[in-house]
């Protein structure tokens, strides 16, 4: 590594866990704490000025989302817009039966008031959702997690076999934040009204990455979050199609009764800024990012023959790639890499006693060794094409030598298929892991 490649700002490839705030949002958010200050709920003039700021944003984010302004309900993130979208969802259809005429469809099944309590989600979703579920299951809310395939697909088969008239909402994200696989929601969205299900798509990775239209997606509820697309964190949306009721989870007037609390208006000003800047040159970022994606992974691929791209028999995110470097475990190539002024990801967890494997690898059929050594490089509309070179010269010049150490020290394939240990990292880069991640910030 060079003093001048240590020496430069890093390169940012963590788009999927954030993104910089846009000049755009930062200006408006300023402007609404300037002039907007007042409680939009005030009958007062500066409150009905605030209404009117808020009124204006959320025109301009349902707009961009394809979604009436009506049908858009702020929220704090995506975190909270899942667990309104599930528990009220849930709620509603074991309180009331509220759903089953939704789709036209209790006549058909003779079963207007039934209760429906299942819930039915993939076993990829983001860990927050997943805790939800778990904590649901423990409750005595049936739920049942539909597998992907080895790329990461969801299996639809599985899907349809696991979505009958007792479910009330089918929960399936548009793409996945590791690996940025995308999930078949057209085909999901029949299978779900076909039983007279809800469908919930947690759609934070997919908007501001693809065009996306919530009146298009076949969705019921859809969760987006602001600070993926170069808004504020904090401040997100639950999207809920006319005619659906969810039971909301806080009280109050606000947002037609479905969330209460006054709203975080400099936040969604923000929002609101960030989703026209996104809309703005989309088409032209996601090309610009599809190129840079396949640059970097054919560049390292070329590089460093152990690099395997995860999921790439599948339809994915223009801007994620999650690669594996061989038997190398994540936590040690993040920690080489941002040693080479390069900043990346894994979806593996760290704990106190190490690394978690990440939950979206073993579901797609990887061993633990291998479900650790995810590395996901997330890019965005400021990524350069210089940052990509920069990157796979870096990683080159960081983690060849490891690659080979390790491949000197591994133990020959077919002994190791033998007793069992295939892609186990040799003990002196599972030592080198422990000792780097020591020293890495939590
Ligand atoms: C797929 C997905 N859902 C939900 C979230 C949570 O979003 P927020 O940070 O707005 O709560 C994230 C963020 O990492 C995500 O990637």
């Amino acid at each position: 590594m060079s003093a001048s490649i240590a020496a430069a700002a890093p390169v940012y490839l963590d788009w999927n866990a954030t993104t910089p705030v846009c000049a755009e949002a930062m200006a408006e958010m300023l402007d609404a704490m300037q002039h907007a200050w007042a409680n939009p709920s005030s009958t007062h003039a500066p409150g009905q000025a605030a209404r009117r700021v808020l009124a204006d944003a959320r025109l301009r984010v349902a707009s961009f989302l394809g979604a009436r302004p009506a049908e858009l309900v702020f929220t704090s993130g995506a975190t909270e817009a899942n667990h309104l979208a599930v528990l009220g969802a849930l709620a509603s259809a074991s309180g009331r039966g509220g759903i089953e005429g939704m789709h036209g469809l209790a006549a058909a099944h003779g079963a207007a008031g039934r209760v429906r309590r299942r819930l039915v989600l993939s076993a990829v979703e983001h860990p927050g959702l997943l805790a939800l579920a778990d904590r649901l299951a423990a409750e005595g809310t049936p739920v049942h997690r539909v597998p992907v395939d080895r790329e990461g697909r969801l299996d639809l088969a599985a899907a349809r076999a696991s979505i009958d008239s007792d479910v009330a909402l089918v929960s399936l994200m548009g793409a996945n934040n590791e690996t940025g696989v995308c999930m078949p929601l057209a085909e999901v969205a029949a299978l779900a009204h076909a039983q007279g299900a809800l469908l919930h798509v947690d759609a934070t990775q997919l908007a501001g990455k693809a065009q996306l239209s919530f009146a298009a997606s076949g969705a019921d509820l859809m969760s987006v979050s602001a600070h993926k697309i170069g808004g504020p964190k904090g401040v997100g949306a639950l999207l809920v199609r006319k005619g659906v009721a969810i039971t909301p989870l806080i009280a109050g007037r606000q947002e037609r009764h479905r969330r209460g609390g006054t709203e975080n208006l400099p936040g969604i000003a923000g929002f609101a800024a960030a989703c026209e800047r996104t809309a703005a040159t989309l088409e032209r970022d996601m090309a610009a990012m599809a190129a840079l994606r396949h640059r970097l992974e054919q560049g390292l691929a070329a590089a460093l023959p152990a690099v395997r791209v995860l999921g790439a028999g599948a339809n994915r995110l223009p801007n994620t790639s999650c690669l594996s470097f061989g038997t190398l475990a994540a936590e040690l190539v993040l920690a080489r890499l941002e040693r080479a002024g390069i900043v990346a990801s894994s979806g593996a967890a760290c704990s106190a006693g190490g690394t978690q494997p990440s939950h979206v690898l073993l579901a797609m059929g990887l061993d633990e060794a291998e479900a650790r050594s995810g590395v996901r490089f997330s890019l965005g509309r400021d990524t350069s094409a210089a940052d990509i070179e920069r990157t796979v010269a870096a990683a080159t010049a960081a983690l060849a030598p490891l690659l080979r150490a390790d491949a000197n020290a591994t133990v020959a394939p077919s002994a190791a298929n033998a007793a069992g240990q295939a892609n186990a990292p040799s003990a002196a880069t599972a030592a080198a892991a422990v000792a780097e991640a020591a020293a890495m910030p939590a």
